[in-house]
């Protein structure tokens, strides 16, 4: 792979990027880490001598039924963290602060969607207590319905309080929870229930979206019925589907395999006994795109991730206990599992959940919400950030943003100018930012500035946490100088890494420890600069970062190859001033289609309808053929550089037919 290609809309102005904001003095006063020293210090420890430091850490963090006997077992890819132990994630995130004051703190607040006629949206707080009670009836709920330990259930909601006690109702039995994100269509939901295998779906009869109802029960019936390729139902291993109301609209209820949410609550009792959980028990899936057409279950286990989300909150957003913490993030991706519920509650901090869009009914959603329940301590993406510096300062600035103390990014390389917004218009240049890398993957922050210490640079992630080893190598695996772009890995296990692909071992190891040997290969492309701070240029393999939501290509490819019109079609990404990446597709029609707009139309909606409305191209090019070598690959470079209107560089020769290049780029008139 050619990491210099890599297409990014930031790389030029991160490259050229030279201003440094030190940690301010009134915010490391009180912070864990104070300073660069007591990090250096630290981290040299921890990754010194990596199981003293993990074994310290699950003591002092983690509340254990039986304590473990090992740190660490490690045969590359297979790694078991504290073995021998017996734990439970919702008793470390819940019963953990019954009896103390924290029991009588919002552990959620949450925010509905205002109505369109105007009126503001409800709102909800729940204690930790309260939280509590309504993960033990609703894990009551789970059993009556004969959910077991080991047992799938897919989770199809909206951002609702319900999302996070059914995650955590699921941890409380030992059963495996799987979040679709309530963006995906029937045949997504479908896939991923084949997939794994699940037993039941937790789903709402609609959740709003810009004034809109967004019909996931409907979808889930759909779901239901699709045929796969060996005429059998997808999904027929699901017995049960759970159904909150949420909306009111019309759903279909099927007799004996849909029951209401509301309805089962009155036959359970409020205690259920937390389930005593081995270390390495499977915790969730989360799907995820790849470089193939097939998303990938992503799986992480029980005491390994806990520790890596708690750990990683308490130091990166250096929480403390008045803080009024808000991760934007829904939770159907990774970052809302980690850090709306999982971390924060670990940390017995109060999360905020929003339901709806940033800017419904106006730009001004996310401000109001500050200025509402004054929080402290905001997390978001930069595309949301772009977009917010596109609707203008006035928004921000008619709200009183002073309770922030801490600002956090992640999800996609951030360019200077949006850090730079961020930081003043937002932050008013008091809070410290932390940009935070990491992915699906690694379960938790892996490279980031602790914000008491770390001096930030706009576009830098900076430095890396505790227990982690990032190294930036050439395509032989040895490290490249400072300064030179190369291949991100991570030399060490840490305990929530992922432990595999459900159900795909051969891929797991293929896909993440076959690029470079003995590490862990992330698939982004990097630079280290002269004072060792990473800069994460975006992905080096066909997954597209496409306002913050991964796409692989491939997908989209195969979306569009499904339509009856289709004969073949590439798919890259180029460089969108809001979105980062957009998706543009080059597609080849089978004789006897026309090239029009309502044949345009048509098939972004068939993309939208095959894997959800966030994998919609924003451009379809019809085209007569695509640039192959002498072999048949398709040359991705060339459609890129088509695709971004750049001047087409570098070798040509190997093109099958060099004609085909000349029509690809007429067809962008
Ligand atoms: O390319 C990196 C980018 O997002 C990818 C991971 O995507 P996903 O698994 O969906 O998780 C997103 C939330 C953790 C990475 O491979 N990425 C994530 N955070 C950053 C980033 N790129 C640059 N800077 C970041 N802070």
């Amino acid at each position: 792979m050619n990491v210099s290609s890599v297409p990014s809309a930031n790389i030029e102005s991160l490259s050229q990027e030279s201003r440094v904001f030190p940690a301010p003095a009134e915010f490391s006063s009180a912070s864990r880490v104070k300073t660069m020293t007591q990090y250096r210090r630290l981290w040299s420890a921890s990754v010194n001598e990596p199981e003293r430091f993990w074994k310290q850490m699950a003591e002092q963090h983690l509340h254990w039924f039986t304590p473990f006997k090992t740190v660490l077992q490690w045969k590359v890819p297979d790694a078991k963290w504290f073995g021998g132990g017996k734990l439970n994630v919702s008793s470390n995130c819940l019963d953990k602060w019954l009896g103390t004051a924290t029991a009588n703190k919002a552990a959620l607040i949450w925010e509905g969607e205002p109505a369109s006629d105007g009126r503001p949206g409800e709102e909800r707080v729940l204690t930790f207590q309260q939280l509590h009670r309504e993960v033990c009836r609703f894990a009551n709920v789970l059993k009556r319905h004969g959910v077991e330990k080991g047992d799938r259930v897919i989770l199809y909601l909206p951002m609702i309080p319900e999302a996070a006690i059914a995650m955590l109702a699921c941890t409380r039995i030992g059963a495996i929870h799987s979040v679709v994100f309530g963006g995906f269509s029937a045949q997504s939901v479908a896939d991923r229930i084949a997939d794994c295998g699940a037993k039941l779906v937790v789903t709402a009869d609609g959740g709003y979206r810009r004034g809109s109802v967004v019909p996931l029960k409907k979808n889930v019936d759909e779901a239901l019925t699709i045929v796969g390729a060996d005429g059998e139902r997808l999904a027929k291993s699901i017995e049960k589907v759970v159904v909150v109301r949420r909306t009111g609209n019309e759903v279909h209820i099927t007799e004996g395999r849909d029951v209401w949410w509301h309805r089962e609550l009155e036959y359970v009792e409020d205690q259920c006994a937390p389930a005593k959980m081995d270390s390495e028990s499977p915790l969730f899936i989360l799907y995820t795109s790849g470089s193939t057409g097939k998303p990938k279950g992503i799986l992480h286990t029980t005491a390994g991730y806990l520790l890596g989300a708690k750990l990683t909150h308490q130091y990166i957003f250096d929480v403390q206990d008045h803080d009024v913490y808000w991760c934007t993030a829904d939770i159907g991706w990774v970052t809302g599992h980690s850090y709306v519920v999982y971390g924060p509650l670990a940390n017995g901090t109060t999360s905020l959940m929003y339901e709806g869009a940033p800017n419904w009914p106006e730009p001004d959603r996310f401000w109001r919400i500050i200025a509402k329940y004054r929080v402290t301590i905001l997390y978001t993406a930069p595309t949301a950030i772009r977009a917010f510096m596109k609707w203008g300062d006035e928004w921000p600035k008619k709200h009183p943003l002073g309770s922030l103390r801490l600002l956090g990014t992640v999800g996609e390389p951030i360019n200077p100018e949006a850090w730079m917004w961020y930081y003043q218009v937002v932050g008013g240049g008091r809070c410290p930012i932390v940009d935070t890398w990491w992915q699906t993957e690694t379960g938790a922050i892996m490279i980031s500035p602790l914000p008491g210490a770390t001096p930030t640079k706009p576009g830098s992630a900076t430095l890396p946490f505790f227990g982690i080893r990032p190294e930036v190598v050439d395509d032989q695996g040895n490290p490249v100088p400072k300064g030179s772009g190369g291949k991100l890995i991570i030399r060490q296990p840490w305990p929530s890494m992922l432990r595999g692909l459900w159900g795909d071992p051969k891929r797991f190891k293929e896909t993440y420890w076959s690029e470079v040997k003995g590490a862990y290969f992330t698939g982004d492309g990097c630079r280290q600069d002269k004072d060792g701070y990473f800069w994460i240029v975006g992905r080096i393999d066909d997954v597209l970062n496409v306002a913050g939501h991964r796409i692989g290509t491939a997908e989209v490819e195969s979306a569009l190859v499904s339509h009856p019109s289709v004969a073949e079609a590439a798919v890259v990404g180029r460089p969108d001033p809001l979105k980062g990446q957009a998706l543009v597709c080059f597609v080849i029609l089978k004789t006897g289609a026309k090239a029009s707009p309502s044949l345009r139309d048509e098939l972004r909606a068939h993309v939208g309808k095959e894997i959800g409305p966030v994998a919609k191209p924003d451009d379809i090019r019809f085209a007569d053929g695509l640039p192959k070598t002498r072999s048949g690959k398709i040359m991705r470079r060339l459609l890129k550089q088509i695709a971004s209107g750049a001047e087409i560089k570098g070798d040509t020769t190997t093109l099958e037919d060099l004609s085909v290049l000349a029509k690809l780029t007429a067809a962008e008139e």
